[in-house]
């Protein structure tokens, strides 16, 4: 039986030859496809600023400098992300203060901040873990009340809201992640929606060496930029990824449907929130039970021809943080989650019997082990 991956990209032709057209046109770097691919994630975005890059990992620090973060501010965020999110909040020089997940949602326990908030606190960064935002009118309000800026780790979230409205087109800075196996990508690219259209000019500049160009030879820098631009080609696939995504979404939210349908609640797996109003079911994610060693359970997972990913282990034991001084028992439901969590496959390409095959080999695979 063909090896079933937990996750793979569907790029259609037509977007194939899309780029094949920017290979051949002269330009691949920036310019006419990633003006377009920025309008139209704008126009998704409500009309608000947009700017792309070439990883969210990017955005994201892109973020945290437009928001005024630097040395010696902290920063409120989840243990339980790609280490991503809390590496740039290192590379600026300022302090990650995690706080614990809610065992539910696996997303930050909002009901945890208000207790981390210091007065060097400069911003809340929420993660939204496989597509699940978190309470965004809880989120702002805490926000509004402490006076700090949010950025919203969205690189999962692309196609998902909160009641009702899309994520990107309301709140403060919202990052996105076009990595290859997100929702939609672009091979790598990440992008930013800003507050307005003051922000603009700067996050410009921080994307590409702090240039600022004027007339027909003019050339100036007055900040230190990075090198974060996307190309054309890139762009030319989030354009072909974005007409997409409606469909893409509704696939993933109708096998996600099926998971629930067929897993056997029995096993001990603990299941995702069942959310079919707001996630856009990056992924399906089930913790599984703590006699249930993951390394095994993916072995024989792979020996069945099923992929599995796992999707995060706790940022804070990672050497570098346990060398800055966090330690094992400080953040117990992500210490939890982020030993046990596994990634079930789910792509738009997957059809419901794949579901079902992965269902029956969980059942056959957390049975053996528990035997
Ligand atoms: C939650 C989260 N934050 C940040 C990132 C970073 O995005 P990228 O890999 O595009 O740099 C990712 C994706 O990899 C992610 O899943």
């Amino acid at each position: 039986m063909e090896f079933l991956p937990f996750t793979r990209p569907t790029i259609d032709e037509e977007t194939i030859a899309g780029v094949a057209e920017v290979l051949r046109s002269g330009w691949i770097t920036s310019g006419p496809q990633v003006k377009k691919f920025e309008a139209e994630l704008s126009r998704y975005c409500g009309g608000r600023p947009v700017r792309t890059f070439n990883s969210g990992t990017a955005a994201l620090e892109i973020g945290l400098r437009l928001a005024g973060i630097g040395p010696g501010d902290e920063v409120i965020t989840t243990p339980l992300s790609w280490v991503a999110t809390s590496n740039v909040i290192l590379e600026l020089g300022a302090k990650p203060v995690f706080v614990d997940i809610d065992p539910a949602t696996r997303n930050i326990d909002l009901g945890g901040i208000e207790s981390a908030v210091t007065k060097k606190t400069k911003a809340i960064l929420p993660v939204y873990l496989a597509g699940l935002p978190v309470d965004l009118d809880r989120l702002y309000a805490m926000a509004e009340k402490h006076h700090l800026r949010v950025l919203e780790d969205a690189a999962q979230a692309f196609g998902s809201s909160w009641n009702r409205k899309r994520i990107g087109s309301r709140g403060d800075l919202i990052a996105f992640s076009f990595h290859a196996n997100k929702n939609i990508t672009c091979g790598e690219g990440g992008c930013i929606v800003l507050p307005g259209e003051s922000d603009v000019v700067l996050c410009e500049k921080l994307r590409l060496q702090g240039v600022t160009r004027s007339g027909e030879d003019g050339m100036d820098v007055d900040v230190v930029g990075g090198k974060f631009n996307l190309t054309d080609v890139a762009a030319r696939i989030g354009l072909g990824q974005l007409e997409h995504l409606k469909e893409f979404t509704e696939k993933r939210r109708e096998l996600a449907r099926h998971y629930f349908e067929t897993l056997n609640p029995g096993l001990g797996c603990k299941l995702p929130v069942p959310d079919f109003e707001n996630s856009n079911w990056h992924m399906f994610q089930v913790v599984l039970p703590g006699r249930v060693r993951r390394a095994k359970f993916i072995a024989k997972m792979r020996d069945l021809g099923i992929g599995i990913g796992v999707h995060y282990p706790a940022i804070h034991l990672f050497s570098l943080y346990r060398s800055l001084g966090w330690k094992t028992g400080q953040f117990p439901h992500a210490e939890r989650a982020g030993k046990g969590i596994a990634t079930l496959p789910l792509f738009p390409a997957m059809e419901k019997a794949d579901v079902e095959r992965v269902c029956e080999a969980v059942a056959h695979v957390v049975g053996e082990i528990l035997q």
